[in-house]
């Protein structure tokens, strides 16, 4: 059976599934599953970094059905999210999770004036976390513990597109040349010599020297996050897609060449690549997404490995169970956190989007 016909197959048995899970979490704001139960961010936290994912799949399901309803329900979920785009301790440099999937595609889709003047507003907050004697884009807001000032972290390239858009749409180059100063910052600072790329990497807010790198969400300090390294697959790839420019393929390249020498021969995506060997714990959702990135760069290499990884979580944790509220099983938020082995609400948005890139389906809100 050739990629497209099998991630069709796949996609009509998710698309059956998703429709229960909507129906029984409509005007929710999920994020992570117990016991196959999805929780609600829509009152305790509806700025969470993940709430986008939500409208994601919604949008998605929009474009696999033609229901309007799906629309109907992603638009409910912008409108709860927008009070964040005034509160200054909510927003960070996760505006492109949030508002890509929501407001962005919004107006692609539909031309709404409200959600464009969102997405702008999104957008003008996360250029306004430049650093320009750095040249990166801080991550996190003071918790009252670390000094973050001059942190960045590898996720911050997903959310480059929220700046490449504003820049089309404006045609104002500032969004764009801040998004490329960050990526080119990103290369020489986060990515090792043996093609994996740190989590964390603080830098000194007034000269902008690297001072080290740090853990974050990892096994230890030094090692290799799968979740981090896909960020970076993906990212780099989207600010090629973006740009044209040569030296981000090649960065997608050589970490996805790394993600791909350290694959375990089952196919199974650990929480991180360089865990004790007898643990097993893994991470679902980095295997989704470094799937969508090795798609997008398309040779042969990279897009067996994504369809092996694909086929790996259709066939051992993929539950169509319609009473479960998540798809993929086995997703992991950090490695030193109690919340392993869960269904994760990004997990099953890029799992999707990775099946609907092979199946051909126009669905890209990057
Ligand atoms: N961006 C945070 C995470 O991947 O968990």
């Amino acid at each position: 059976m050739d990629n497209r016909t099998w991630a069709e197959g796949i996609l009509s048995k998710a698309t059956e599934k998703i429709k229960s899970v909507v129906e029984r979490n409509a005007h929710k704001i999920p994020y992570i599953t117990t016991n196959g139960v999805y929780d609600d961010c829509s009152k305790k936290r509806p700025s969470w970094w993940t709430n986008g994912f939500w409208a994601g799949i919604l949008w998605e399901m929009n474009v696999l059905t033609g229901d309007a309803y799906y629309a109907d329900l992603a638009s409910e979920v912008e409108d709860v999210m927008a009070p964040g785009l005034t509160d200054y301790e909510t927003l960070d440099h996760d505006n492109g999770f949030r508002w890509l999937l929501t407001s962005v595609y919004h107006y692609k889709r539909t031309g709404n004036r409200i959600s464009r003047n969102r997405s702008l507003l999104a957008a003008n907050a996360l250029a306004g976390r430049y650093n320009p004697a750095g040249q990166f884009i801080r991550a996190w807001n003071d918790d009252g513990i670390d000094d973050r000032r001059g942190w960045a972290i590898i996720d911050c390239m997903m959310n480059l597109p929220l700046l490449y858009w504003a820049s089309e749409e404006t045609a104002d180059p500032r969004f764009r040349k801040i998004a490329e100063l960050h990526a080119t910052r990103v290369i020489d600072t986060f990515i090792r010599n043996d093609g994996s790329a740190c989590h964390i990497v603080e830098f000194n807010p007034e000269t902008g020297e690297r001072v080290c790198s740090h853990g974050g969400q990892g096994y230890s300090h030094g090692s290799s996050w799968t979740r981090g390294q896909a960020w970076a697959v993906y990212g780099f790839m989207l600010s090629f897609i973006h740009t044209g420019t040569e030296k981000y393929l090649k960065a997608a390249r050589r970490v996805a060449d790394y993600f791909i020498s350290t694959m375990p021969e089952s196919w199974l995506v650990p929480i991180d690549f360089r865990q004790p060997a007898d643990i097993s714990l893994e991470d679902s959702t980095a295997a989704a997404i470094a799937a969508c990135g090795m798609i997008e760069i398309g040779d042969e290499k990279y897009l067996s490995c994504a369809v092996n990884m694909l086929k790996t979580l259709a066939d051992k944790r993929m539950n169509l169970d319609s009473a479960v509220d998540n798809l993929i099983e086995n997703g992991s938020v950090a490695y030193h956190s109690d919340e392993h082995h869960r269904g994760i609400v990004y997990g099953d948005f890029f799992f999707i989007e990775a099946l609907m890139k092979l199946a051909g389906k126009s669905f890209f809100p990057w």
